[in-house]
Order: C-alpha cells, then sequence, then structure tokens
C-alpha cells in the first residue's frame, strides 16, 4: 500500500464532502435525536458517512470502516486497515450555529495510526500527518508544540466539569480554574484537538469520547508532541468510549498529577 497515494485519495474525498455538506445548507435539515433529546443526528450525518463508506469500499475493498452513525463495519480488533470517522463531529453546532463543525478521520494499519485528519469544514482548514512524516496545516508544516506553564495556559474544557464528577474534586476544579489563564469550550471535540495541536489551546480534556472522536487527532498529536492519554494517564481505547486529555507534555503531566484525580 502507497502511503502517499492513500493520503492523497482521503484528501480528495475529505474535500468533496466537504463541499456537499456545505451545499446541504440550501436545503431543509431532517434532525433526529439518537440516545437523549440533546444527542442529534441530521440526515446530512449520515448521508456523508455513506458517502465515505461507498467510496472507500468500492476503492479498497478490504479496507474496514468504523463510523459514528453506524453504516459501516462492527469493529472489534485493529488488525489490517481500518478507517476510523466522523462524518460531523459537532452536529449541534452543525444544526445550529453553521460553524466549527469538522470531519474527523484516523486511518489504522495493524492498530498503528497512519493518517490523520481533522477538517474544519467552514473554515477550510485542513489539519493531516503522516506517521513519522509531520503534521501539517493546510500543507505548511506544523512545529513541535512548545511548552506552556500552568498559569499561561488555555484549557478546552466545557461545562460539565463544573458539575459533581468522578475525575476531580470540586476543590481541584476550582484550584484549576482560578490558576489557568482562560478555558474555552468548541463544542467539537475534533476542533479543540486540532487547536492544541495547532498551539491555539494548550489542553483539552473530556469525560467522554468515542474513537472516531479522537481516531484522526492522535495521529496528529503524535506527530507534533502533544501527549494524548485517558484520565488515568494510560492509551485511550480505540475500540470503545473513555475519557481524553491531549495536552502539551509538561502541562499534560501537571494536570494529571496535581487535578485529575480519579476517584
Ligand atoms: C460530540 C462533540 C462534542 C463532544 C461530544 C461528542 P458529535 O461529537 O465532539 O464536542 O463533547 O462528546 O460526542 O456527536 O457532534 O459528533
Ligand atoms: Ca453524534
Ligand atoms: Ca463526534
Ligand atoms: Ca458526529
Amino acid at each position: 500500500m502507497n502511503l502517499h497515494k492513500l493520503d492523497k485519495y482521503a484528501k480528495s474525498l475529505i474535500k468533496v464532502a466537504a463541499g456537499r455538506i456545505r451545499s446541504s445548507f440550501a436545503t431543509d435539515l431532517l434532525i433526529e435525536t439518537k440516545s437523549e433529546a440533546n444527542d442529534l443526528v441530521t440526515n446530512i450525518d449520515k448521508e456523508t458517512e455513506q458517502f465515505f463508506i461507498h467510496h472507500i469500499k468500492r476503492d479498497y475493498p478490504d479496507h474496514r470502516i468504523l463510523g459514528e452513525e453506524g453504516f459501516g463495519d462492527d469493529i472489534h480488533d485493529l488488525d489490517g486497515y481500518v478507517w476510523m470517522l466522523d462524518p460531523i463531529d459537532g452536529t449541534m453546532n452543525f444544526i445550529h450555529q453553521k460553524t466549527n463543525f469538522a470531519i474527523s478521520l484516523g486511518i489504522f494499519k495493524d492498530g498503528v495510526g497512519i493518517l490523520g485528519y481533522i477538517y474544519n469544514v467552514m473554515d477550510d482548514v485542513l489539519i493531516s500527518a503522516t506517521l513519522d512524516e509531520g503534521a501539517f496545516i493546510n500543507d505548511i508544516r506544523i512545529p513541535t508544540v512548545k511548552q506552556v506553564n500552568l498559569e499561561q495556559s488555555i484549557i478546552g474544557i466545557n461545562a460539565s466539569w463544573v458539575v459533581p464528577n468522578k475525575y476531580m474534586e470540586h476543590e481541584g476544579m476550582v484550584k484549576l480554574l482560578q490558576k489557568v489563564r482562560g478555558t474555552r469550550s468548541y463544542g467539537s471535540a475534533a476542533i479543540e484537538i486540532s487547536y492544541v495541536v495547532t498551539g491555539k489551546l494548550d489542553a483539552y480534556m473530556s469525560m467522554r469520547l468515542s474513537p472516531w472522536d479522537i481516531a484522526g487527532g492522535m495521529i496528529i498529536a503524535k506527530e507534533v508532541g502533544a501527549i494524548v492519554t485517558n484520565l488515568a494517564n494510560e492509551p485511550v481505547n480505540l475500540l470503545g468510549q473513555g475519557t481524553f486529555l491531549i495536552a502539551k507534555p509538561s502541562l499534560h503531566k501537571e494536570l494529571i498529577t496535581n487535578y485529575i484525580q480519579l476517584k
């Protein structure tokens, strides 16, 4: 398998899919709920996933696909080539704000991330990475992440952290919020990860993400020296849901050691 050919192919699918998503603004969205009233999905999420699967199955019949909307394969192992796709990450933003949503894609070979992509559809910004060849923002190389101390850091964190949770004592949370320079919440895990790898955020954490939310991002993170683990400081699980933390190296250590204490 020629990695550069596969990279070109994946990028062309992403660009065409994004064009279709942008065109969908001219038509009415069909909005449904999934697990609960705020867990939304649209016909465009589904059609985008089906678009990818149709082309990948036609052009790479031995590759398997794990997609959020369930049109791909039932994946219980990472043997061979596996594509992990979130057709629209940030569906709520897509519906309500028409901005700040991304196509997130990671391609793995026997469990090793080889190609990663986060495409911010409305900003037309493609972050991509190839294993051991670096990461790029629209074809410009992204430098290794710079270290930052906690006092000067901006952390991607959402409001769920202020309600009682099992990861941080309330005092730990207050201590963290008092110490950091600022917090942000963008409503798309993939975009938040893309901001960490490009230095707009210094860390991002979540209590529950799925493989398709993080697959592209973790491949990109590796190429720029950002650290990805779960909140127990273990490798993330690519076959199920879990907690998630991405941060610049020393900040990652400080967050894990001094703030995120699993009960
Ligand atoms: C969601 C977004 C959101 C995160 C949720 C994800 P979706 O993905 O990434 O920021 O907090 O946990 O499920 O459903 O919009 O693809
Ligand atoms: Ca969803
Ligand atoms: Ca998602
Ligand atoms: Ca999604």
